[in-house]
């Protein structure tokens, strides 16, 4: 099949919304990447998901919601949360006491007495949750352990056309949500993401803490190898060689192989925008090697060197 297009591609989010009510998945887009949708409250649906992916059951998945009182049917929010919660519509996942009767199937939060939420700042998104009236459960929409994708293209050719794909251009923000565990009155990072801890911080007047990384596995997806496209990485490469693809960050040099550029002007915003379609273009061009340009590491610098650090890291 035609990587580029599925026979029953959803045109409007009734369709998408359609599809996802009959038990069936559909990506679609929200500001961070696209998501691969199913009905939170379908545990067929939901196990769908986990099949299509190759997503090992230990790793729950993050409940979409359209309003924050469809969230706190789902979550206890304590004064602190509905705080941090303010932030929606955005990219932010709070990770919370799930309630004992919310109707979320074991499957979907791979059984963990807490529950990831978000409410996701992206117009077709929000229809889409409303149209279908239930919270959605949606990884990114892409095969574990790979790229994620910010355009509905990457999401086709990631997929080889098996899942519809409501289409809604390429994803603005482009690396996923900043993961937020509320531990009583503190708030603890589990994953660096689209919304930097500065800016968090500023925002909420509440200081957040990073995990700490050494001790288990926090939030079960993070996986040390994640990310990673079909080329090896290596990081923090400030002259390219022979046989590079590079990524480059910051004035451009002269480089006569395949190159991208995050950012010429050295904006971490742009960066985190460009990093997943750069690396699948580098992919696609058949690179053996994509050497990196490193990354100042404030701001969105954060969640960018994480997705690069386990770009790079060892595969199993
Ligand atoms: O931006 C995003 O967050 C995108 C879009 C589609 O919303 N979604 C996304 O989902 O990145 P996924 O499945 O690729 O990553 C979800 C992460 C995983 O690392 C998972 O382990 C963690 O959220 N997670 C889910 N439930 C959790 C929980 N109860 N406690 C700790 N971590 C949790
Ligand atoms: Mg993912």
């Amino acid at each position: 099949m035609n990587a580029s297009q599925t026979p029953d591609e959803p045109k409007t989010v009734a369709a998408a919304a359609q599809i996802i009510a009959s038990g069936r998945l559909c990506a679609f887009p929200t500001e961070t990447v696209y998501g691969l949708g199913a009905d939170a409250t379908n545990a067929d649906a939901v196990l769908a998901i986990y099949e299509i992916k190759g997503r090992p059951r230990f790793n729950p998945l993050i409940i979409h919601c359209a309003s924050v009182e469809m969230a706190e049917r789902l979550a206890v929010f304590s004064p602190l949360a509905r705080k941090v919660a303010e932030l929606w519509p955005g990219p932010l996942t709070l990770v919370l006491p799930a309630r004992p009767d919310n109707g979320l199937p074991d499957v979907a939060t791979a059984g963990l007495d807490t529950v990831a939420l978000r409410i996701p700042d992206h117009k077709l998104a929000l229809e889409l949750i409303e149209a279908v009236g239930k919270p959605l459960a949606a990884p990114s929409a892409n095969p574990s352990g790979r790229l994620s994708p910010t355009t509905a293209y990457q999401v086709r050719l990631g997929f080889g056309g098996r899942v519809p794909v409501l289409d809604g251009g390429a994803c603005r923000a482009g690396v996923e949500s900043t993961i937020i565990r509320v531990e009583g009155d503190r708030l603890v990072q589990l994953r660096a993401g689209a919304i930097s801890r500065e800016d968090m911080e500023l925002a909420l007047g509440v200081r957040v803490e990073q995990v700490e990384k050494d001790g288990e596995i926090v939030a079960p997806g993070m996986l040390v190898s994640h990310y990673a496209p079909a080329a090896l990485v290596r990081l923090n490469v400030t002259e390219p060689g022979p046989g590079d693809a590079y990524l480059a960050f910051g004035p451009t040099p002269k480089f006569p192989g395949p190159m991208r550029n995050l950012s010429p002007s050295a904006d971490l915003r742009e960066a985190a925008q460009n990093l997943f379609a750069m690396l699948h273009e580098l992919d696609a061009d058949g690179a053996r090697t994509i050497a990196v340009a490193p990354i100042p590491a404030e701001g969105l610098g954060e969640a960018i060197n994480d997705r690069l650090e386990r770009a790079a890291a060892p595969r199993p």
